[in-house]
């Protein structure tokens, strides 16, 4: 039963152990609603990361049926910030961030996407939407990897020389998350079939990285450090279509 008592009145001893008893049990009943707020936060962040993570995948199988590329080029990033001098923490963010690159292609039309042929202007300003569409899907959140998902997602086409797309940004303005991912994925994508050509030998790919640094598409700083890890990133595609890197599927 509750102490009901006027405010100025004193308590006798066992009203108060009473009292005391009541508040403890509040205390206890509180710290469990807010143990359970907290899973419950912790789940829906989860979820949404999640969600995200799976909506990438989804955009990606638009014009790749395996989504192996985010797989690979997820890593490959991964291992070029850490050869970068990217914290542990840094290259863990990356890992996911980078996955998430392409997830405004979602907004762009089939018939677009999957054209065999040349792109008209007016195809090329929507697929040039691709960035913008998957910033505004993944901003807003105060989640680390999702904020840097964004930043990658919105800057991933720019060119270190400030001729690219979105918004033509120049050298250290554009994020180094997304120079890293730019020069990442550009090589996976050159070193795996496409519907319109096989993949390229790994020492051209390498060539046409080095070549795009020389003309100010990539950051020159780091592809000579891709180039120096090379071999790495080539071990680590073997051990994904392997199976022998953990929580990931085959190429
Ligand atoms: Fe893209
Ligand atoms: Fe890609």
């Amino acid at each position: 039963m509750p102490v009901i008592r006027a405010i100025n009145e004193p308590l006798c001893l066992p009203e108060l152990f009473m009292l005391s008893r009541q508040v403890l049990r509040y205390a206890e009943d509180l710290n469990v609603v807010r143990s359970e707020r907290d899973e419950a936060c912790a789940a829906l962040r989860a979820a949404r990361f999640d969600v995200l993570l799976r909506l990438a995948a989804a955009a990606e199988l638009k014009d790749d049926d395996t989504g192996a590329h985010l797989v690979r080029m997820g890593h490959f990033s991964a291992a070029l910030a850490r050869a970068c001098g990217q914290s542990e923490e840094w290259c863990g963010r990356l890992l996911y961030a980078s996955r998430m690159h392409d997830v405004g292609k979602i907004g762009v039309p089939d018939r677009i996407l999957k054209k065999a042929g040349r792109l008209t202007d007016e195809e090329w300003q929507e697929m040039r939407r691709h960035p913008e569409i998957g910033a505004a899907i993944l901003g807003g959140s105060d989640n680390p990897v999702l904020q840097m998902a964004a930043e990658v997602a919105l800057h991933h086409h720019e060119r270190f020389d400030g001729g690219g797309y979105p918004h033509g940004v120049a050298g250290e303005a554009i994020p180094l998350a997304a120079r890293i991912v730019a020069v990442a994925d550009v090589f996976d994508a050159l070193t795996s079939d496409r519907c319109y050509r096989p993949a390229l030998p790994v020492d051209r790919a390498l060539g046409m990285i080095e070549h795009g640094a020389a003309e100010g598409h990539f950051d020159a700083d780091v592809v000579a450090v891709f180039l120096r890890i090379s071999a790495e990133v080539m071990e680590l595609r073997a051990a994904i279509a392997a199976g022998r890197v953990e929580g990931e599927f085959r190429s």
